[in-house]
């Protein structure tokens, strides 16, 4: 596993902007997996400035979301199909039928087979190329909450007390916060070819140190990309503060800038 420990959240970005335009320049219709939240804001300011400046297209490019709250409709303000919008979608050249984010407003009858057909479709697509995450206050990836399986596959959840008091910050009040997602499960975030996870602020910084360097289990789900053999984490030194490793983690950015290779 790789983790890059950068001075600040703006390099925190720019780092991981790089490892996505170099996937596209090399790959122009490459299947991105993406995140919403706070973490990936600035990585998508930069990827609409590459788009803008320098000419980065996403003309070719697909990409689907990892989860989406259970019972927003997609014009909703919180919804995670407006964030994408609003955030990068609107501000880039990709086309809207490339762009996969869950559902939020399907029968509860017909979520199970809308679930299968979420992952058929990325399937029919060619697979996840590079997974974006972020790391839940809990340790979640997605909405796969402590608890869920590491074979989980896409499916509705229901969101811990902890994210709701997380993501209350979003919202009027906390009571206005879907208690359910559909979420990828670990399974299928697992099957993406390459995976980068993003973590900055001291807030995050006892529970990267417990996924990346604590046991695997189910208790803190983001523990199970220590499985992935193309893993590479991007933290700001304050998430990274709790990290035993940190020395060796610097070590390794250095000697990987000496032979100019990335050391997974
Ligand atoms: C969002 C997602 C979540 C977030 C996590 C961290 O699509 O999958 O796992 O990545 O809750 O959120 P922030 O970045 O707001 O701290």
């Amino acid at each position: 596993m790789r983790v890059i420990i950068t001075k600040d959240y703006y390099e925190l970005s720019r780092e991981a902007s790089v490892v996505i335009s170099s996937l596209i320049n090399k790959k122009p219709g490459c299947v991105l997996g993406l995140a919403t939240g706070s973490t990936p804001l600035g990585l998508y300011r930069e990827l609409v400035r590459l788009h803008k400046e320098e000419k980065l297209s996403f003309s070719s490019v697909k990409t689907f979301n990892l989860d989406e709250y259970y019972g927003l409709n997609p014009s909703h303000p919180q919804s995670y199909r407006h964030f994408m919008d609003t955030n990068l979608f609107r501000h880039i050249d990709i086309k809207p039928e490339n762009t996969f984010v869950p559902e939020g407003n399907i029968k509860s009858e017909e979520a199970e087979e809308y679930c299968r057909g979420y992952e058929e479709e990325i399937k029919k697509n060619g697979g996840i190329d590079l997974q974006v995450l972020g790391i839940g206050g809990d340790g979640h990836i997605a909405f796969n909450e402590p608890g869920s399986s590491l074979g989980s596959r896409t499916r509705i959840v229901a969101l811990d007390a902890r994210t709701i008091a997380d993501n209350a910050r979003f919202f009027n009040k906390a009571e206005e916060v879907p208690r359910f997602a559909l979420s990828m499960g670990v399974g299928t975030i697992l099957e993406a070819r390459e995976i980068i996870l993003l973590a900055a602020g001291s807030n995050k910084a006892p529970i990267l140190a417990q996924a990346l360097e604590g046991p695997i289990t189910s208790m803190v789900t983001a523990s199970a990309i220590q499985f992935h053999p193309r893993v590479t984490v991007i933290t700001d030194e304050e998430a990274a503060c709790s990290l035993a490793r940190y020395p060796y983690y610097k070590f390794i950015r250095d000697a990987e800038q000496k032979i100019n290779t990335p050391l997974f």
